[in-house]
């Protein structure tokens, strides 16, 4: 089934250690992380097999996916590592936003490990993984950042002011920019996921050949909103008059003109900020990279972008949720810690700032 296991030696290095489990979107994964920020051991399986002949992810196949792999995959996770549910000192597993049926499955086995084990249950939020995940990497990150979330469900700004403590600065109207990039793809023939596919077409071709919009570019609506370009993108990939390479070249530089403006404008509102960071699927793309960190230089921000493995859906961001929680918390070994209670539901939707206003078309995925 094409997954692989990672293990570090560091099983014995101080700080609690958390079981994370994610099995949100169409990646099963399962890491154990220490509160150091060591990942002493993680699996990933992707879907992407399944998904591919119907051009994006069915709730149904992911959810029967999740279910077959995840038990054997703590399994091995915990055998490589050499270490037991005794030795755990939490289990955290996404809780939402996010297809429901996969959610399930993830959540309701940490429930049964954490009462067969009397070990607390961490519910985590999804996108709060994300948002600390920049955390794992880079250790000496402090509080408060500017996030820029950009997966196949989100397309966000966020101040990230402490653990639990996010601010949404824009989130999008419609579409995410994961599944912009994705829906480019299917449009142009390449196949499925889009993002990567998208990216290496666009370095052969010229970003200033066909003309496409920059939805919302200078509004005063603190927004994002992808679906006017992707109707171009239809449009232009229609008409035969462009080349593919240029379309996706095109559009990729209409994206990122937009994330930039989007981004000015929430720092006007809401800034400064020491830093700068980005996380999400579309963090993997180096154009988008790129635009980042000239405009994090251009507002002397420090600028940090997890490691690829660390932007795409993973369990060890879930597990350093776990950790970051533990330690706000003032978690202690032996000392009673009740972490979440054994029938907190499986949230489809589950805002990280719920004072926001809910926003048409966004958060629906993870
Ligand atoms: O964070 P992620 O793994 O899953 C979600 O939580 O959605 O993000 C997946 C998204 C997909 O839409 C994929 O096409 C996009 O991230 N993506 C990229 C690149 N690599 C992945 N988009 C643009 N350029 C890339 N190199
Ligand atoms: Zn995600």
């Amino acid at each position: 089934m094409g997954w692989q296991t990672h293990t570090s030696d560091a099983a014995l290095a101080p700080g609690p250690l958390v079981l994370g489990i994610e099995s949100s979107c169409d990646e099963t994964a399962v890491a154990l992380v220490r509160g150091d920020g060591t990942i002493v051991a993680q699996a990933i399986a992707s879907q992407e097999a399944e998904h591919a002949p119907y051009g994006g992810v069915v709730p149904e196949i992911a959810a029967r996916a999740h279910a077959e792999r995840l038990a054997p995959m703590i399994a091995r996770v915990m055998g490589e590592a050499g270490v037991s549910l005794d030795d755990c000192d939490a289990i955290a597993a996404t809780a939402g936003p996010g297809l429901i049926g996969g959610v399930m499955v993830g959540l309701v086995s940490a429930k049964a490990l954490a009462m067969a084990s009397g070990k607390p249950l961490l519910a985590i939020n999804h996108l709060e993984g994300h948002a600390l995940s920049p955390r794992l990497a880079d250790q000496t990150l402090p509080f408060p950042y500017l996030l820029l979330l950009v997966s196949g469900g989100h397309c966000q700004i966020l101040a990230v002011e402490g653990v639990g403590r996010y601010r949404r600065l824009a989130t999008t109207i419609d579409d995410a920019l994961g599944e912009a990039f994705d829906k480019t793809a299917k449009i142009l023939g390449l196949g499925y996921p889009g993002g990567p596919a998208v990216e290496r077409l666009a370095l052969q071709g010229n970003a200033k050949a066909v003309p496409l919009p920059r939805p919302l570019k200078g509004s005063p609506e603190p927004h994002f909103s992808f679906s006017g370009l992707k109707s171009a993108v239809m449009r232009a990939a229609g008409s035969g008059a462009h080349a593919p390479e240029d379309i996706a070249a095109s559009f990729q530089q209409a994206a990122v003109d937009c994330l930039i403006d989007r981004l000015e404008q929430a720092l006007e509102r809401a800034g400064p900020f020491p830093a700068l960071v980005v996380a999400g699927g579309v963090a993997a793309n180096a154009t988008v990279r790129a635009a980042l960190e000239t405009l994090a230089t251009k507002h002397a921000m420090r600028f940090t972008a997890p490691p690829m493995a660390l932007c795409t859906d993973n369990a060890a961001m879930i597990a350093w949720a776990g950790c970051e929680r533990l330690a706000a918390e003032g978690w202690q070994r032996g000392a009673d810690f009740a972490g979440d209670p054994l029938d907190f539901l499986a949230r489809p939707r589950w805002p990280l700032d719920p004072a926001a206003d809910t926003v048409r078309g966004a958060g629906v995925k993870a």
